[in-house]
C-alpha cells in the first residue's frame, strides 16, 4: 500500500498490531531511562526543584509522556523521600498497554492529563510521532510516498499551504533531492503538553537539530532488535525521525510558556549535579564495596552525558 509517511508511521508503529502497542522498547533500543537509574535520580532532582518553585503544593504531578514501560515513574517513585512520595500525582502516558506489576500510585493512561501542576517530561516521544518526509524538485517540494510492505518510496502531491509555510521558516529546501521532515505534528503534540501546564515545567529530550544545520537526507530511521535498519513501514521495527526542537520550542511559547531552555543533555545533567567522575582511590582501600558501587555509578554517569552519545540529546525546557 502507497503511503505518505506519516500515515505509514501511524500505521506501522500504533495501528491495529502496530510496533508499539506489540513490542516492549527495551528489546529495540536504549535510552537514557533503561541505561541508568542515575537518569531517575536527576529527574527527582528536577521535580524537587519544581516543587520549590511551586512552593511545596499539597498534590505534585509528575507525568512521564511516551512512558514505554513505566520505567522512569517507577525509578523516580522508590527514590522520592516518603514525605515527597505521598504528595506525587504519578501518571505515565502511553498508547501502550499497563505493565503488569506497575506500583498502584502509577495512573497509566493513553492521553495527558488535561491539567498538570507539576512536572512533565518527554523523553524520546516527540521522534516517534508520525511527520512527513518532503523532496525537493525543479518544481518545487513534494511529499514522498512510501511502499508500506517493502520501503520503496516515490514522489507524491506538493506539501499544503501550512506544511510549506513549516518548510519555509523551519526546513528550508533548496539543494535538489534535498530531503526534509516535516515537523508540524511535532510541534502540535508539544503545543498540547504545555498548554495542559497549568503551572511548573514540561522537559522534552531527543536528538535534535537546529534550523541553521539540518541534515539534507533527513533522518528516518529504523531499529529492530537492538540495530538500526532500513525504515519499512510494515510494523516489524521502531520508525523514528531526530526532532527539530527549536520549531517545537516555538510552538510551546506560542501555547503559553514563559521561559525556554534549549540545551543538550550533558550541560542539563550536569547542572543537576551528574558528573561521571571517577571516586577517590582511597576509598577503595576504606571502602570496597562503596568504591565499586561509586565507580559504577561514575560510568552510568559518564554514558548518560557523552557528548558523542545520550549527553548529545537536545533538552527542551520550558516554563509556565
Ligand atoms: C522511544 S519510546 C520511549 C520510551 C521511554 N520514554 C524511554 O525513554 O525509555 C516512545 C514511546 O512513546 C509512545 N508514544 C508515542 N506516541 C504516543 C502518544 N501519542 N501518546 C502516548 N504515548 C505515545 C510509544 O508507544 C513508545 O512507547
Amino acid at each position: 500500500m502507497w503511503l505518505t509517511w506519516r500515515a505509514a508511521m501511524e500505521r506501522a508503529l500504533y495501528g491495529e498490531d502496530g510496533f508499539y502497542l506489540r513490542e516492549r522498547p527495551s528489546g529495540h533500543f536504549r535510552t537514557s531511562v533503561s541505561a541508568s537509574p542515575a537518569f531517575a535520580g536527576a529527574v527527582l532532582g528536577l521535580l524537587m526543584e519544581v516543587d520549590a518553585e511551586l512552593g511545596g503544593p499539597p498534590v505534585l504531578d509528575l507525568v512521564d509522556i511516551g512512558a514505554g514501560e513505566g520505567l522512569l515513574a517507577v525509578h523516580v517513585l522508590e527514590a522520592a523521600d516518603p514525605k515527597l512520595r505521598e504528595r506525587l500525582r504519578v501518571t505515565a502516558v502511553e498508547l501502550s498497554p499497563r505493565p503488569a506489576g506497575l506500583p498502584e500510585q502509577i495512573t497509566w493512561s493513553a492521553t495527558v492529563p488535561p491539567r498538570i501542576h507539576g512536572l512533565a517530561i518527554a523523553n524520546e516521544w516527540l521522534d516517534n510521532i508520525p511527520l512527513d518526509v518532503a523532496e525537493q524538485t525543479s518544481d518545487g517540494p513534494r511529499l514522498v510516498m512510501v511502499d508500506t510492505r517493502t520501503g520503496e518510496e516515490r514522489l507524491g502531491d506538493p506539501p499544503g499551504p501550512a506544511e510549506r509555510a513549516w518548510l519555509d521558516r523551519w526546513w528550508p529546501l533548496t539543494a535538489l533531492g534535498a530531503r526534509a521532515e516535516l515537523g508540524g505534528p511535532r510541534d502540535a503534540a508539544w503545543a498540547s503538553v504545555v498548554s495542559r501546564l497549568v503551572r511548573g515545567r514540561a522537559i522534552a529530550i531527543d536528538y535534535a537539530h537546529p534550523v541553521d544545520n539540518r541534515p539534507a537526507h533527513g533522518t528516518l530511521t529504523g531499529y529492530r532488535d537492538g540495530s538500526v535498519v532500513t525504515p519499512i513501514p510494515d510494523g516489524t521495527c521502531d520508525i523514528t525521525a531526530h526532532v527539530a526542537l527549536d520549531a517545537c520550542a516555538e510552538a510551546g511559547e506560542r501555547a503559553g510558556a514563559i521561559s525556554t531552555t534549549l540545551s543538550t543533555q550533558r550541560a542539563a545533567l550536569r547542572a543537576l549535579g551528574l558528573t561521571g567522575s571517577r571516586p577517590p582511590l582511597e576509598l577503595a582501600r576504606q571502602d570496597p564495596h562503596g568504591y565499586l558501587r561509586a565507580l559504577a555509578r561514575a560510568s552510568q554517569e559518564g554514558e548518560l552525558i557523552d557528548p558523542n552519545g545520550l549527553g548529545g540529546f537536545g533538552w527542551l525546557a520550558q516554563t509556565r
